[in-house]
């Protein structure tokens, strides 16, 4: 299950220049408010490390753990909390970080379970959408790129554990 590298899809220098748009955005969005940040893991972990530098308003991080696809390229729809956070998130003004929205059930599924906690607001931020692939309504409020219906990895996205340490993001054949 290793798969082979097919072609860059996100160059590392386009991710850098969107990653500080949607810095920008954000922080005007937030210009009256403390944020509190929570990456999932693992995808995430390097747009959210780039994203944050990118707010220049005070925020909090935290990050969630959830169970993934394992080796499997399907989503299941069974999720669950391997890691949760370390506090309440209560009356906060929290924003989801996630690498991508595929059928939209990890998200939607995040989304329905964090609102039970009662945050003051609640809004997502993906790299990467593939809108065609959806299987629940969602819709990001923060999104980086809109990809096509490929399996892409690198930037922290992987295949089996694989190419997360990749800087640019790349399409990968199974
Ligand atoms: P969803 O529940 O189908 O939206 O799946 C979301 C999760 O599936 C993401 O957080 C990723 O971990 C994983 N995933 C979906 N598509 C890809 C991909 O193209 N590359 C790597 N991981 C993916």
């Amino acid at each position: 299950m290793e798969g082979s590298i097919k072609e860059i899809l996100i160059s590392r220098e386009e991710i850098a220049e969107r990653v500080k748009v949607l810095g920008e955005k954000i922080s005007r969005d937030y210009f009256d408010k403390k944020l509190m940040v929570i990456g999932i893991l693992k995808g995430s972990f390097i747009f959210m490390a780039d994203l944050v530098r990118e707010i220049t308003r005070p925020l909090e991080i935290d990050f969630m753990l959830l169970s993934s696809y394992g080796n499997s390229l399907q989503s299941s729809g069974q999720v669950n909390i391997l890691k949760d956070l370390g506090q309440s998130i209560r009356g906060k003004e929290v924003m989801i970080v996630e690498d991508i929205i595929d059928t939209g059930l990890t998200l939607k599924w995040l989304t329905d379970t964090l609102l039970l906690r009662e945050p003051s607001s609640l809004r997502t931020c993906t790299l990467l959408d593939k809108p065609s692939r959806r299987i629940v309504e969602i819709t990001p409020d923060y999104n980086g790129f809109i990809i096509p219906d490929s399996f892409v990895v690198g930037y922290g996205l992987d295949y089996s554990e694989r190419y997360r340490n990749l800087s640019d993001i790349v399409i990968v054949e199974p």
